[in-house]
């Protein structure tokens, strides 16, 4: 399973990015607003630098001809650069294009199984269905994700890898890891908890008193 962070903020992609952990990121408008960069290209470009893999940069337009430039402009950024764009008749026939030119691409904004299957036939490197956001509406999300799996498996010929997106929190880490998702995105917040468990702190807490009363050293 990849492990991609969903961040804009350079700091904390270039910490995480330190753990050897990290397979790739993605990015959105909001995030990118929140990062408070100064420019987008410019900051695609260090995140490009700072982590090998697929890194997600997603158009602004929402019309065919604008979205096609947009996309192509985004991908001479770096050749790690994933074009992200929306689940939209617009959206799938540019990643149709930039598919078809060995552009990755990142289909986002997928909130049903049928609009993956479109994202799959439309070549999409990726397809990001949203669990969270499902969540919020008192919908399944994780369900969304195993649905998606399923399908894909289905057809062999379809090569499109399921990117769960909008987690937020380890349980939904955990169902996705189950169900067999290809790439989980997640917060950095998110991607800490992870490390943690308060076994591991009191464990180590005891090691640490025995191991001084032992007066042993290792180097
Ligand atoms: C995915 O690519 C999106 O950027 C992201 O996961 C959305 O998450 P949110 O619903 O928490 O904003």
């Amino acid at each position: 399973m990849k492990f991609f962070i969903d961040t804009a903020d350079i700091k904390e992609i270039k910490e995480l990015a330190a753990s050897g952990l990290l397979d790739g990121v993605t990015t959105n408008p909001s995030l990118v607003a929140k990062s408070g960069a100064a420019n987008f290209i410019e900051l695609i470009t260090e995140i490009c630098k700072v982590v090998p893999g697929p890194v997600s940069a997603e158009v602004a337009a929402m019309d065919y001809d604008t979205m096609l430039k947009e996309g192509e402009r985004l991908a001479k950024i770096a050749p790690n650069v994933t074009v992200k764009l929306p689940l939209t008749y617009d959206g799938l026939r540019v990643c149709k294009v930039l598919s078809g030119q060995g552009i990755m691409t990142n289909v986002t904004l997928c909130f049903s199984a049928n609009q993956a299957l479109l994202a799959a036939k439309a070549g999409a490197t990726f397809i990001s269905p949203f669990i969270g956001r499902l969540d919020d509406v008192s919908m399944d999300g994780l369900q969304l994700i195993s649905d998606i799996v399923q399908i894909y498996r289905n057809y062999p010929e379809l090569s499109t890898e399921v990117l769960a997106a909008s987690i937020r929190h380890p349980v939904h880490m955990l169902e996705c890891a189950k169900i067999g998702a290809d790439v989980a995105t997640m917060p950095p917040a998110v991607l800490k908890q992870l490390f943690n468990h308060p076994l591991t702190d009191k464990g180590l807490a005891q090691f640490a008193a025995d191991w001084e009363k032992s007066g042993q050293t290792i180097l």
